[in-house]
């Protein structure tokens, strides 16, 4: 860490590098970069993106939780050096940050995931892949180095694709195995429905579906496709052109092929299980020696039985809001599953997290980091791996300055008693 800590060389840098002619970086106040990133991107794009469930309400919770908690801040106490790192699973990371796994992420930008993976392994801020990622995790992974990733699982109704992909996992340095289990089913997305838009239909976001040799060969086993009776529309022909071009090899190949379709339904039909229950878990953990930790945990009892059960961590999180609408804001929900897990996992939160104050409330009521989602895909969106490398070092930048301003030269001195009592 240099003398001036992270927070104070950032401000440097975009106060004095752009009078000495250095570049701007992307937008910092997060309503300024979603709409630098909308400009960026279809208006398929920024929806699927942007938007959540129903009447986006949860979203809006999420903010109003963040809102509702403020900062007390201590003051005389020497915060000239201060160290915002933290130890998760072994690996000390430069601050409470991980990136929440993000699909599709080449609606936002055509290096999609390599970028962020590039960016997230410059801050050696650790990278969770998502199942839905428009590049396969190896690839990623090559291009981190010894940087941290961990892998997310959405639990397939094959179980020998779960085995493969968490062995893929395994095999590219991922740490830790993230099972999300609030996507079952997939959430009403009222943005999406209007524009009649699903992107996995488009071949996009099934990367590490069409990189697996098991998912492969459940592809060639299944039955030809029923021939098309009716007239293909234009709304079909360009969904036909877009998975043509996202499915891997030539385009005159696969526009010859039934493969491509064929993949596309068997990704429909096998991509999650709403069946998935406690009895589930051991099959996982038996099969991997990675910490598991499970994502979408909301309700004390459930994060009670996840660690009874030998489950290795929690992701508090309502999806950005994109599951349900009306759903529990995270920080509402966290203290009450902080205080049932008792120290046993650590805790993590993600949903409406924006800037660094959000991620200390989350410390102060005992998370132990947060996930950045939207923010980093926005700054994919709108400078490729540049931008999700000022979105990173933003977040890292505005923590250490809020952690000192309020008298804390370290992670362990921010508590609840961080907080003003009551909120
Ligand atoms: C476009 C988009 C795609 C997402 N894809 C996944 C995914 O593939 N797997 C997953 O577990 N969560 C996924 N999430 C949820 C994020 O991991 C995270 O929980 C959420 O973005 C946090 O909310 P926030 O973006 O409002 O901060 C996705 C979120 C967005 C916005």
């Amino acid at each position: 860490m240099s003398d001036l800590g992270i927070g104070r060389q950032r401000q440097a840098e975009v106060y004095i590098g752009v009078l000495s002619g250095g570049r701007r970086g992307v937008p910092i106040d997060p309503s300024g970069l979603e709409r630098a990133a909308r400009k960026r991107m279809s208006p398929e794009a920024f929806a699927y993106i942007v938007g959540g469930a129903g009447l986006e309400e949860t979203m809006r919770s999420n903010r109003d939780a963040f809102d509702r908690r403020r900062i007390v801040p201590r003051v005389l106490r020497d915060v000239s050096t201060r160290d915002t790192s933290v130890e998760l699973f072994g690996r000390r990371l430069p601050g409470p940050f991980l990136l929440a796994p993000i699909g599709v992420l080449e609606m936002a930008h055509r290096e999609a995931d390599l970028a962020v993976a590039r960016a997230a392994a410059a801050k050696d801020v650790p990278m969770i892949f998502s199942n839905q990622a428009s590049v396969p995790m190896e690839r990623c992974a090559e291009a981190m180095g010894a940087a941290p990733r961990w892998f997310q699982l959405y639990w397939s109704t094959s179980n020998e694709l779960v085995e493969s992909l968490v062995g893929r996992a395994e095999a590219c340095g991922c740490e830790a195995i993230v099972v999300t289990l609030d996507t079952t089913l997939l959430g009403w997305r009222v943005r999406d429905l209007d524009l009649a838009y699903l992107p996995f239909l488009r071949g996009k976001g099934i990367a590490q579906y069409t990189s697996d040799p098991v998912f492969r060969r459940l592809v060639e086993q299944q039955d030809d496709e029923p021939a098309q009776r009716s007239r293909p529309t234009l709304a079909g022909l360009s969904a036909l052109f877009q998975l043509t071009r996202a499915y891997p090899g030539s385009f005159r190949a696969n526009i010859r092929s039934p493969r491509p379709r064929a993949a596309v339904r068997r990704f429909l039909e096998i991509y999650s299980r709403p069946s998935l229950t406690w009895e589930d878990l051991p099959f996982l953990r038996e099969r991997t020696k990675l910490p598991i930790l499970l994502k979408g945990v909301l309700h004390p009892e459930d994060a009670r039985r996840a660690v009874g059960g030998g489950i290795d961590g929690l992701v508090v999180s309502n999806h950005g809001g994109r599951q349900i609408d009306g759903e529990v804001a995270t920080l509402d929900a966290l203290p009450a599953i902080v205080h049932a897990v008792d120290g046993q996992v650590p805790i993590l939160l993600d949903s409406g997290v924006r800037g660094g104050a959000d991620a200390f409330k989350a410390v102060a009521l005992g998370a132990r980091a947060v996930l950045i989602g939207r923010p980093y895909a926005f700054g994919l969106a709108v400078a490729g791996e540049r931008g999700v490398r000022d979105v990173l070092e933003n977040f890292l930048a505005d923590f250490d300055l809020t952690m000192g301003l309020a008298g804390c030269a370290s992670i362990d001195e921010i508590s609840h008693e961080s907080l003003a009592a009551g909120a």
